[in-house]
């Protein structure tokens, strides 16, 4: 099922996350128009302007929501310049977000830009 702050997302994929919280949880990743384009041609720098948004379930019910959007030069020069959120389950209540930087020393270990993209066939025909 789609949350409803998904509405307007354009969704890419689901499957039980690896990266967050050994093998927990489902995640259920969405994105917009701009990351939709990375995510098919497989680019290695992302546009400022890229959303991701991993909704994460575990047995059913709702885990926390876990967001990334790709901001303009010179916000985190050093990592990407992404800016990373953690929400409840429904998208009520920002636990944290900004520079998170326990988010980006796991995601610059990803092949591309801090994201990893997982199920996008232009990466991995790479
Ligand atoms: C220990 C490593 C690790 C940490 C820490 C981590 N992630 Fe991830 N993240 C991953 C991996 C691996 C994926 C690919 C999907 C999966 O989980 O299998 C991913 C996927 C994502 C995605 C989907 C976009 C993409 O990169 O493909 C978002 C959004 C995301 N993470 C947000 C966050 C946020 C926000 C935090 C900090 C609260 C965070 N992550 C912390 C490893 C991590």
């Amino acid at each position: 099922m789609r949350p409803d702050y998904a509405a307007h997302l354009i969704e890419l994929g689901a499957f039980v996350s690896r990266g967050h919280a050994g093998g927990r949880y489902r995640m259920q990743l969405f994105t917009n128009a701009v990351g939709k384009k990375a995510w098919q041609t497989g680019t290695h720098a992302l546009p400022a302007g890229a959303l991701f948004a991993a909704a994460h379930t575990e047995d059913g019910r709702p885990g926390p929501l876990l967001v990334m959007q790709k901001r303009a030069a010179g916000y985190d020069p050093g990592h990407g310049d992404w800016y990373y959120a953690v929400a409840d389950g429904a998208a009520r209540r920002v636990l944290r977000q900004g520079r998170l930087p326990d988010c980006a020393a796991c995601h610059s270990m990803s092949p591309t830009d801090y994201v990893f993209l997982r199920g996008s066939s232009a990466l991995q025909s790479r």
